[in-house]
């Protein structure tokens, strides 16, 4: 069966405003191959995109998304890695699912692989954002020992992945409480951060060494001056990354919640209002087609 002329997606029809819309499929180029998705999920970039945080007017008009798994139904002729028609895209180990996929995609390439151990311990802020629970594995995985932030409700979630301690990040003596856990070492230099705003860069450069220079990476481009006010040790910088251990079951995706607010892209477009409300905690939205 050849690949239909049109397909339904989420638009960007005015800023703030994702519309479920009919349009042409995009001509298959060299380079690219074809894949009919089968579940997606959902990111905050996903309804900053919509809402034109980037680029302001530009966006409109545009198509939302990146996270998806899919079967291939085309390959470009220029392409040079395997693929042939009928595989799953994104390859994935046996032991996830569709939708287990579909949520990865952001997070593995966004979440950065530490490089040979040495440092013993990492504070990440923001441990039950999506992001943060994939770093929390692979730290540990990585042999680090970590702290972190959450609310409440999501201390046991973050210890059974492996942190060694949990801090709600909205009680007053959370500067204090973490400093207690850092200053068990005096060598705490690592920071990263998965909300990366001016007030959380400020208390992850509070926690780390005064005496010993520090590294603060964070999702979100911060300016280092607000990282060097609170601490002159500590430098500013912003992650992308690589991979990350799924293969063998030690690091494990987020938790998925399938269509939430309904199927398809009409749920898309509920589960990009919960995201940006602030609905969503401690796990990944995924939506099947
Ligand atoms: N640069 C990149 O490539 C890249 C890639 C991915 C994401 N990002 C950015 O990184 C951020 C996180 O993305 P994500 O997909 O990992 O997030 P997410 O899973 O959607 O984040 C939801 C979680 O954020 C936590 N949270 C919300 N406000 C918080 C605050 N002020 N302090 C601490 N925790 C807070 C909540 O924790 P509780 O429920 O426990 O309170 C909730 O579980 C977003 O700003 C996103 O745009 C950047």
């Amino acid at each position: 069966m050849s690949p239909p002329s049109d397909i339904r997606a989420v638009v960007i029809v005015g800023l703030g405003k994702p519309e479920v819309k009919t349009v042409p499929l995009p001509k298959l180029r060299d380079n690219y191959i074809l894949v009919r998705t089968t579940a997606v999920g959902l990111n905050p970039t996903d309804w900053k995109h919509v809402d034109g945080a980037r680029v302001g007017e530009a966006v409109i008009g545009t198509r939302v998304g990146c996270d998806y798994a899919g079967i291939v139904e085309e390959v470009g002729k220029a392409v040079t890695k395997p693929f042939k028609k009928g595989d799953l895209q994104i390859v994935v180990p046996e032991n996830l699912s569709d939708s287990q996929a579909a949520s990865l995609g952001v997070g593995i390439t966004t979440v950065r692989p530490s490089s040979s151990g040495e440092q013993q311990r990492i504070f990440i802020y923001g441990g039950s954002t999506a992001t943060g629970i994939l770093g929390i594995q692979y730290a540990v995985a990585s042999g680090y020992r970590v702290a972190t932030t959450c609310s409440p409700h999501n201390f046991e979630y973050l210890k059974s992945l492996g942190a060694d301690a949990v801090f709600a990040y909205r009680s007053p003596t959370v500067l204090d409480d973490i400093k207690a856990w850092a200053d068990g070492c005096d060598s705490l230099t690592l920071a990263w951060d998965c909300v990366a705003s001016k007030e959380t860069a400020k208390l992850c450069a509070a926690v780390l060494s005064r005496t010993k220079e520090g590294h603060y990476r964070s999702l979100l481009p911060v300016p280092e001056e607000v990282v060097r006010s609170v601490n002159e040790q500590v430098d500013a910088g912003f992650t992308f990354a690589l991979g990350l251990l799924l293969a063998d079951g030690r690091v494990k995706p987020a938790d998925t919640e399938v269509n939430r607010g309904g199927k398809g892209l009409e749920g898309v477009l509920v589960g990009l209002r919960e995201l940006k409300e602030g609905r969503v905690s401690g796990r990944k939205l995924v939506y099947t087609l």
